[in-house]
């Protein structure tokens, strides 16, 4: 059997993002297709206890996927949940025999499944490059979720409130807390999974209005020194929401953030992810009710242009030895 796409495909979509890194995927694969299974020995218990970010996760990888096989000129498509027997069978990606030659796009789109990185800080005060946005709300919209714009004013303010609120709320919460530190990984650790020091700044950056990020440091002195001027812009802030709040609409919700990110990654625009207040009940609900017009919010996204390096090129992966049955 030829598994030379199965491992192809494999090894780009370890590269999708994930809460804390956590990778909370394996794999397994025939002939003309790979399944995708929900890992939950790596679900957060205290701050994920439904598997929602868990799946949005997994959707992430489903989505890199399909970008690597289309690279390969494959035509992928996805079943969600295909066997109601099997709730950890996430998903099944299959593909036909015939192939047809990836366009510019699709090549852009693979290129930058290991470029794209997750920015943990403010950014730069140029605007997106014209078009940008509309184009990353069409790509959110492909995969049946919503990018939603939280333009300056009370509402940007009220959710960058509720950022600080979750964030106070996770270190004062010894269970969040403890559960967070176990995913931050020691310099000089081995460790192929969590947040390695590489990847966040020794102290949380702030932004204006300020959307602090998690504290992965923790008073440790880890993490990357911090720039002595630091760029501040908040950038655009989005809401990435569904329609509907079940499993399905939670990989969902992975796939079409993979993609907005990807493509955020080919126009040259970073972006920075909060799930912090998403994780507590109260906060997640003000958002939905206040925000996102009774939407259910799945991700905050921070998009922005910056000059500098971004905080993030440091992650790790586990090896496709590790993930693929
Ligand atoms: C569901 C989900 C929630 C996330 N929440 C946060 C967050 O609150 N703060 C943060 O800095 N990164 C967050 N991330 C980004 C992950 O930490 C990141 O994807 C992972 O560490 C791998 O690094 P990379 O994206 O740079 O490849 C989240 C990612 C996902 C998929």
């Amino acid at each position: 059997m030829d598994t030379t796409p199965v491992q192809f495909a494999v090894a780009a979509a370890v590269h999708a993002p994930s809460v804390h890194n956590t990778q909370p995927w394996r794999f397994g694969h025939g002939e003309l297709h790979i399944d995708v299974f929900a890992d939950a020995g790596r679900r957060l218990r205290v701050a994920d206890p439904d598997g929602r970010e868990m799946m949005i996760s997994c959707g992430a990888a489903v989505f890199t996927l399909r970008v690597a096989l289309r690279y390969l000129g494959w035509l992928p498509h996805a079943r969600l949940f295909p066997d109601p027997l099997r709730p950890a069978l996430v998903a099944r990606v299959s593909w036909d025999e015939g192939r047809i030659a990836a366009d510019p796009y699709e090549r852009e789109m693979y290129a930058a499944v290991t470029a794209r990185h997750t920015h943990r800080g403010g950014f730069g005060a140029a605007p997106l490059p014209a078009g940008t946005l509309s184009a990353l709300r069409e790509e959110a919209a492909r995969e049946g979720a919503m990018l939603r714009l939280v333009a300056a004013g009370d509402k940007r303010d009220a959710l960058a409130a509720a950022v600080q609120a979750a964030e106070h709320t996770l270190r004062l919460n010894s269970g969040r807390a403890g559960e967070q530190a176990a995913w931050v990984v020691a310099p000089g650790s081995p460790r192929r999974d969590g947040i390695p020091p590489a990847a966040y700044p020794a102290e949380p950056a702030h932004t204006e209005p300020d959307f602090p990020g998690r504290d992965f440091a923790a008073g440790r002195g880890w993490g990357l020194a911090i720039p002595a001027a630091g760029e501040r812009s908040s950038g655009v802030v989005c809401l990435h929401a569904t329609s509907v709040n079940e499993p399905a609409d939670w990989v969902a919700a992975g796939q079409a953030l993979q993609r907005v990110l990807l493509r955020a990654a080919t126009c040259g625009v970073a972006a920075a992810l909060h799930s912090q207040p998403l994780e507590l009940p109260q906060l997640r609900d003000f958002i939905r009710v206040q925000l996102a017009a009774r939407a259910h919010p799945q991700m905050i996204i921070r998009l922005g242009v910056t000059g500098q390096a971004s905080a993030g090129t440091g992650s790790v992966r586990r090896p496709v030895g590790e993930v693929l049955l």
